[in-house]
C-alpha cells in the first residue's frame, strides 16, 4: 500500500479537495512522466500523482533525482493555462514562492529560495537543498499545460552529493506527510490561479524576499562557459536573475547559481 492514504489526504485538503484528482502509487518511473502520459489521454487540470518510489526520477538540466521512499515526498501536479508558454515566464519561481508559503504555514522557519527554483533550508550559517522543482511546459491550440514536479527531502539524503542537502527533519518539527502534501497542494492551486490572472508580477516581490543569496557574491555556472561572477540582485519581471557584474547588470536565463567561494 502506498504511503499516502487518499481518504486521509482528502480530509486534510478539506474544502480544497475538489480541485484535485489525486492518485497515489507505490512506484513509477517518474511522477512527471506518468502524469504527462495521463495528460495525453485527457487527464484534467488538478490531476496529481504522488509516488513512494521513482525508478527514473528526473531533475533539472537532465540530471537524475534520487530519493528514498520514507525519507521524501515526490509528486507532480498538472495545470492548464490559456495562451502560449510566453505568458508563463517566471512560473517555476512562482511555484517556489508557493512552496515557501506552504512551509511557513506549517511552522517551518528558515526555508528560502535559490534561483531559479530550489528550496533551501538554513542550517546554521549555511544552506542545504530541501526541495527541487521541475516545471515542464507543452502547448497546443487550446493553451499551455504545465507539469509541476516537486521532490522534498523529509530527511537529508545520504551519499556523495554535489550540493549541500537538507531535510525537513532538521527544521523545528517534521510535518506529517498527508498534512504536508495537502498544504503544498492548496498553496500551489492558489498560486497557479493567481499566476494565470497576473503572471509573475504578483510573486516577484515575495520571491526577492525569499531569495537566500540576495546581495551576495555569487557565480553562475553554465555548461561550456566560464563562471560569470557578480552580486545577486533578484529576479526581473520575467523571472530572469539580475546579476550585477563588472560589465553592469546582466539578465541570466539559465545556469546554476552558487555562492562564490570566499
Ligand atoms: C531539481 O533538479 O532540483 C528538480 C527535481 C525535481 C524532482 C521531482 S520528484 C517529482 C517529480 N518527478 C520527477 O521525475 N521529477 C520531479
Amino acid at each position: 500500500m502506498a504511503l499516502i492514504d487518499l481518504v486521509l489526504l482528502k480530509s486534510r485538503l478539506g474544502d480544497c479537495s475538489g480541485r484535485f484528482d489525486v492518485d497515489a502509487l507505490d512506484e513509477c518511473d517518474s511522477t512527471s512522466s506518468e502524469l504527462a502520459r495521463r495528460a495525453e489521454r485527457g487527464a484534467p487540470a488538478g490531476s496529481v500523482i504522488v509516488a513512494d518510489r521513482q525508478t527514473a526520477g528526473r531533475g533539472r538540466r537532465g540530471r537524475a533525482w534520487l530519493s528514498a521512499p520514507a525519507d521524501s515526498l515526490t509528486f507532480s501536479l498538472l495545470w492548464r493555462f490559456e495562451g502560449s508558454p510566453a505568458r508563463l515566464s517566471g512560473l517555476s519561481l512562482a511555484v517556489g514562492v508557493a512552496l515557501a508559503r506552504g512551509l511557513r504555514r506549517l511552522g517551518i522557519a528558515g526555508a528560502g529560495l535559490k534561483w531559479p527554483n530550489d528550496v533551501l533550508l538554513r542550517l546554521g550559517d549555511a544552506h542545504g537543498k530541501l526541495a527541487g522543482i521541475l516545471v515542464e511546459l507543452s502547448s497546443d491550440r487550446r493553451g499551455t499545460q504545465a507539469i509541476i514536479g516537486i521532490g522534498i527531502n523529509l530527511r537529508p539524503p545520504n551519499g556523495d552529493l554535489a550540493q549541500a542537502v537538507a531535510g525537513l527533519s532538521q527544521a523545528a518539527s517534521l510535518p506529517e506527510r498527508h498534512e504536508l502534501l495537502a498544504v503544498l497542494l492548496a498553496e500551489l492551486a492558489g498560486a497557479m490561479t493567481l499566476f494565470d490572472e497576473r503572471g509573475f508580477a504578483a510573486f516577484r516581490a515575495e520571491w526577492d524576499d525569499c531569495n537566500v543569496w540576495r546581495g551576495q557574491a555569487v557565480q553562475i555556472l553554465a555548461e561550456g562557459q566560464a563562471p560569470l561572477l557578480g552580486s545577486c540582485l533578484g529576479a526581473d519581471a520575467d523571472g530572469a536573475l539580475l546579476l550585477h557584474t563588472a560589465n553592469g547588470i546582466e539578465r541570466i536565463f539559465s545556469g546554476d547559481v552558487s555562492l562564490r567561494p570566499a
